[in-house]
């Protein structure tokens, strides 16, 4: 099998750690039968000040006519409003019907705080809710009010929990075969519908309907559901406890950044932008101008992020490669980048991960 990846450097480190996905993906064993042709996308600032657009056609025309995945490294954006520029991912989110936003995220090694190892999936919709931006102001005697949308439909609520099933059936078949009993499946839906009968009910009626599906009770998926502030508790206090966490767009936003800062490093947590075609695979941070240019940025997320789209693209088995050649890499602990305590660069990571592979 042939797959075309589109590669989408954008603004400072995601011009170091893109490369670092290609490179992976290059490696991966001649055993699998797998082969991947490479196209070279722009986007971002940097192409925003060249061309005076951030996110050009040709790039979204390719993604959608040639691609099967993509990897997404990270764009800058300008301190101050810059007339004409917009985020680029957030607009291929749309043209391109991402409607899931997927975000694994696994810790390194117990640590005090959290003795029991984190493995957990945030699963967030990302079309609608209060971030379908239909707001508006009105004065009032007492003043000005403001009011905004938040649009929730049984369509996207469906789809968002069938794929939070789908993610934790395949984890349970992962699991399954490395003998791991250690867990069991689940999908958390969470929700305020006490609040909100209406439309977080909608979200938390469609989920439970979809997550029914027999597909998902075969594969042995526990659902059950939580209020999201109890569950935002719940997730600093003990989040080994979770495996699958679905939410709508407002509560996914913050629940994945708040499950992200439970591990080191933002150099270690991939995504995933998912829709019914194109998987585009991208790390969590962002163009890091700190560090950019000085070959130290940590590449992990990114072939995490590579491993993640490789998921989406029923690779299963090259995936799990990828992941356990970074577990190993890790847990070895003699060839990290700085924000890991370590000294390497970036290709040194790449190289070590490479010979696990
Ligand atoms: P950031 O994620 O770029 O950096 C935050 C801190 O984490 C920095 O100290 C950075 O050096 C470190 N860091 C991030 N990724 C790292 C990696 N792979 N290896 C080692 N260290 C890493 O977030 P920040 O500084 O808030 O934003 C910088 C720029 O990135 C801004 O223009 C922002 O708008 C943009 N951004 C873009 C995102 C995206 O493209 N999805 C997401 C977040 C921020
Ligand atoms: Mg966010």
């Amino acid at each position: 099998r042939t797959l075309r990846i589109g590669l989408i450097p954008g603004d400072g480190i995601g011009r170091e750690v893109i490369p670092a996905g290609r490179r992976i993906l290059e490696a991966l064993p001649s055993s699998l039968g797998l082969k991947f042709s490479f196209v070279d996308l722009e986007a971002g600032f940097d192409t925003f000040k060249q061309t005076g657009v951030a996110l050009p056609d040709r790039t979204v025309e390719t993604l959608k006519k040639e691609c099967d995945g993509a990897l997404f490294g990270a764009v800058s954006s300008p301190v101050t409003a810059t007339k004409g520029y917009s985020s680029p991912i957030v607009a291929l989110r749309k043209k391109l019907d991402l409607f899931a936003n997927v975000r694994p995220v696994k810790s390194v090694a117990p640590s005090a705080a959290y003795p029991d190892p984190i493995d957990l999936v945030t699963v967030r919709e990302n079309t609608e809710d209060l971030y379908v931006k239909e707001e508006r102001s009105y004065d009032t005697p007492d003043g000005p009010v403001a009011e905004a949308i938040k649009r929730i439909s049984h369509k996207a609520s469906t789809r968002i929990a069938t794929i939070a099933g789908e993610i934790a059936a395949r984890r349970a078949r992962v699991r399954q075969g490395l003998g791991d009993t250690s867990k069991q499946a689940m999908v958390t839906v969470t929700h305020k519908s006490n609040v909100l009968p209406q439309t977080d009910g909608l979200f938390r009626s469609a989920s439970f309907a979809a997550l029914a599906a027999q597909r998902f009770q075969d594969a042995g998926v526990k659902v059950e559901e939580q209020i999201i502030d109890s569950m935002l508790y719940k997730l600093v206090l003990q989040p080994a406890y979770y495996d699958v966490i679905v939410a709508p767009n407002l509560y996914g936003d913050l629940l994945s950044d708040t499950a992200a800062a439970l591990v080191s490093s933002l150099g270690l947590v991939p995504s995933a932008n998912v829709g019914d075609g194109i998987v585009i695979g991208e790390p969590c941070h962002g163009s890091a101008p700190d560090i950019a240019g000085k070959g130290i940025s940590n590449p992990i997320a990114t072939l995490r992020s590579v491993a993640l789209m490789l998921d989406f693209l029923d690779l299963e088995e090259a995936a799990s490669k990828i992941y356990a050649a970074v577990d190993a890499n890790l847990a070895d602990g003699k060839l990290l980048t700085p924000d890991m305590g370590g000294k390497a660069k970036t290709d040194e990571v790449v190289e070590d991960v490479i010979r696990r592979l």
